[in-house]
């Protein structure tokens, strides 16, 4: 009897030694040595059901700063929940709710805090659409890394960008914030803009997870208005909407967020296949989805469920990891686990990959963010310097009639309601940009043309509205004047969600006030700054010259002083195809051709659009050599490669941009009438030749992709189409 119950103490002395010591340890999820594979399934291990379902959910800190999200803003912050949405640019308050989590709770799991920062955050930079029209990746992408830097030191851990929304109609608002029509245009800066957010390795500090979005097909609303209905078909789907998709996980995007439109009656929300077949089976996406605002919620509207249970059962089983701000997840997704509606092993798997983001983005490490002063964070020289070269590079000269640009007068008209703006020249979503950083269009001109010209200012009207008191002013000021810069535009609530315009002209008061300085018989210089290509076809003829400057953001005056003076030379080309009326829309380059191509006209209008897709003048000329091929017959796992020299043949130094097209003229897919598929920006000197070369990868650049996004290679006849060269191939 003894000797067992000495046995027995013995054996519990043993065990409980054994749990004190491995009590004693820190657990294996709190070890940063081990892979992270591991640490996220230890740390699942020991997550209780309620700590696993917050995890799953996104909340705001404070008064939602995005007018369009209508809704109750949830009050109650647990410190266990999965993200905050967080306003404030400085990271006191991020510190507080973080320590909490980190030091109050069970397990400590960090909070991840997200935020817009679509195109800065405090130092502004272009709207996107804009920087797709410089054509510098590598630009776009130091951008994206300011911008991560400065909010990164506020308390950001995680942007909602990039926004890669193949866009047609300009009467959708958020044409803006992505970067054009053309799939392989937005591919190539979804990369440079998630390398330029995440860098190498995103738990370094400066560093944000990036966020693909909105996943898919957004763009296509119809009508151009926003939250709407898509048509959009498995091949267009596949041909036109995903490719920045695809490109965006392949540059190891942290996330991805669903979009709020309904495609072909399957809201994206509840798109098993978009969610998951693709996103997770087919590309291998091993990161989270994060709903759009309350888009959850927002089904029973959309007609799709017929409660708010079933919105987190339907949104859940499609393979959406958390829902922002609807907190249908936070109150039914228990219950419906307790239903049988959703299982464990899917809620596991969904926490898996958020807390995969967490440990990848580094917060178990350095959970919280260093104190730096505002003038330490903001606005840095550099990040300034660097907005104005973007601002330069986005500038695109439309039209220079009898080369009146750059200019050469000594008295100069600087007429319009932008010239004097430090508010809509930053454009939609401008984070934390604060008008009082904004350096104007008439600071820049006079910064500029000090000591060379001579400036006379006029209002003549607001953006909108049928105040005419400033025309006569305006028409005295034109009189003084030997030519007159006429800078007209957009509101930046002209552009952005939910601001869906019927027609995108400019406002008829910006239209008579042209007209009337017409009347003065004075050369115009039209200076557009806008969020969309503005439909410009009845006032062109009115113009000798037009420059569309965008939205350019905190550095908006001494770039396009510099264009107008000469001191840069504009090396902008459109992303975007520039309408002759609103009544085209949708009109983009890349059309299929009709079965009858002398028919299918406007009978009212032209059917032509005023500036197609890639157009864009300089002050100097380039002249295109022969394109060279390597091999005009080819087998399908042959390699070719094309070059052009392009010789600066005008007086002035200037980058040039040369554009690759393909077209396959016959396919058992019908195709476009060409795709882009390479571009190249190189400055080239005066009298300078510089060569451009593209590597064609057959299956990747000749190639097409099916309805289930498989991509083909058939044999026959492709073409290589630069400027007005064509270049004819032949695969076996
Ligand atoms: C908005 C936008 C989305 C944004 C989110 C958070 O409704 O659609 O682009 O990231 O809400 O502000």
């Amino acid at each position: 009897m003894k000797k067992t119950f000495i046995l027995s103490c013995t054996v519990l002395l043993t065990l409980c030694l054994a749990g004190c010591k491995s009590s004693d340890k820190e657990p294996a999820y709190k070890d940063a040595n081990l892979s992270i594979e591991k640490r996220v399934n230890d740390l699942l291990s020991r997550m209780t059901l309620d700590e696993k379902i917050l995890q799953l959910n996104q909340y705001a800190t404070g008064p939602n700063d995005n007018p369009n999200n209508i809704g109750e803003v949830i009050r109650r912050l647990p410190s266990e929940i999965g993200s905050l949405i967080y306003r404030t640019e400085d990271p006191e308050l991020r510190n507080q709710l973080q320590k909490v989590a980190v030091e109050e709770t069970r397990l400590g799991i960090p909070i991840i805090f997200g935020y817009d920062v679509i195109h800065g955050f405090r130092t502004i930079f272009p709207i996107p659409l804009a920087q797709a029209m410089s054509w510098n990746p590598e630009l776009v992408k130091q951008a994206a890394s300011v911008a991560a830097k400065e909010a990164w030191y506020s308390g950001i851990d995680w942007t909602f960008a990039p926004m890669i929304d193949v866009a047609r109609d300009g009467r959708w608002g958020r044409i803006a914030e992505g970067y054009g029509e053309d799939p392989y245009t937005t591919a190539v800066f979804t990369e440079a803009a998630v390398q330029g957010f995440q860098g190498e390795d995103m738990s370094e500090p400066e560093k944000l997870a990036a966020c693909l979005k909105h996943f898919a097909g957004y763009g296509a609303c119809e009508g151009g208005r926003d939250y709407g209905y898509t048509e959009i078909s498995r091949q267009t789907l596949w041909d036109t909407y995903l490719p920045p998709y695809e490109a965006g996980v392949k540059a190891g995007a942290a996330t991805v967020m669903s979009a709020f439109t309904n495609i072909s009656g399957v809201p994206a929300t509840i798109n098993k296949y978009l969610l998951t077949d693709v996103l997770k089976e087919k590309w291998g996406h091993d990161g989270f989805i994060v709903s759009d605002w309350g888009a959850i919620g927002q089904l029973l509207n959309q007609g799709a469920t017929a409660d708010s249970m079933e919105c987190a059962v339907r949104a859940f089983n499609a393979g959406l990891e958390m829902d922002m701000m609807s907190d249908c997840y936070g109150k039914f997704l228990k219950k419906a686990l307790e239903e049988k509606k959703v299982s464990l092993a899917q809620i596991d798997e969904s926490v898996r990959r958020i807390l995969r983001v967490k440990f990848r983005k580094g917060l178990f490490e350095n959970p919280y963010t260093p104190s730096t002063t505002p003038e330490e964070r903001f606005l840095l020289p550099e990040s300034k310097a660097l907005a104005q070269k973007l601002a330069e590079e986005t500038i695109v000269l439309l039209k220079n009639e009898n080369h009146i640009l750059p200019l050469s007068s000594k008295n100069i008209g600087v007429i319009g309601p932008m010239v004097k703006d430090n508010y809509d020249v930053m454009g939609c979503w401008t984070a934390h940009g604060n008008k009082a950083d904004v350096e104007t269009i008439w600071e820049g001109l006079q910064k500029e043309f000090e000591g060379k010209a001579n400036l006379i200012y006029a209002k003549g009207c607001e953006i909108e509205g049928d105040d005419h008191t400033g025309f006569s002013e305006a028409m005295n000021v034109a009189r003084r004047s030997e030519i007159v810069l006429l800078f007209l535009g957009e509101s930046r609530w002209f552009t952005g969600e939910d601001a869906n315009r019927s027609q995108i002209a400019l406002p008829v008061i910006q239209q008579e006030l042209l007209r009337k300085i017409k009347e003065t018989g004075k050369p115009i210089v039209l200076v557009v700054s806008s969020g969309r290509a503005v439909e410009l076809g009845t006032v062109e003829p009115l113009c000798d010259a037009i420059v569309e400057m965008w939205h350019p953001g905190t550095v908006a005056g001494t770039p396009i002083a510099r264009v107008l003076s000469g001191a840069v030379n504009p090396s902008g080309k459109l992303a975007l195809t520039f309408p002759f009326s609103g009544g085209q829309m949708p009109i983009y380059y890349n059309a299929r051709p009709g079965g009858r191509p002398l028919q299918g006209k406007y009978t009212d209008i032209q059917t032509a659009p005023l500036y197609e897709f890639g157009h864009g003048l300089s002050y100097t000329t380039f002249t295109y050599g022969e394109l060279k091929a390597s091999a005009t017959t080819l087998n399908k796992q042959d390699k070719l490669t094309v070059s052009v020299d392009v010789t600066n043949s005008g007086d002035r130094d200037g980058a040039e941009v040369v554009h690759w097209f393909i077209r396959d003229p016959v396919c058992s897919i019908t195709r476009p009438m060409k795709e882009l598929k390479h571009f190249e920006k190189q400055m080239i000197k005066v009298g300078e030749t510089k060569t451009f070369t593209f590597d064609v990868d057959l299956l990747r650049d000749f190639g097409f992709v099916d309805e289930n996004g498989d991509r083909f290679l058939e044999a026959g006849e492709y073409q290589i189409i630069v400027k007005d060269q064509v270049l004819k191939v032949e695969v076996k």
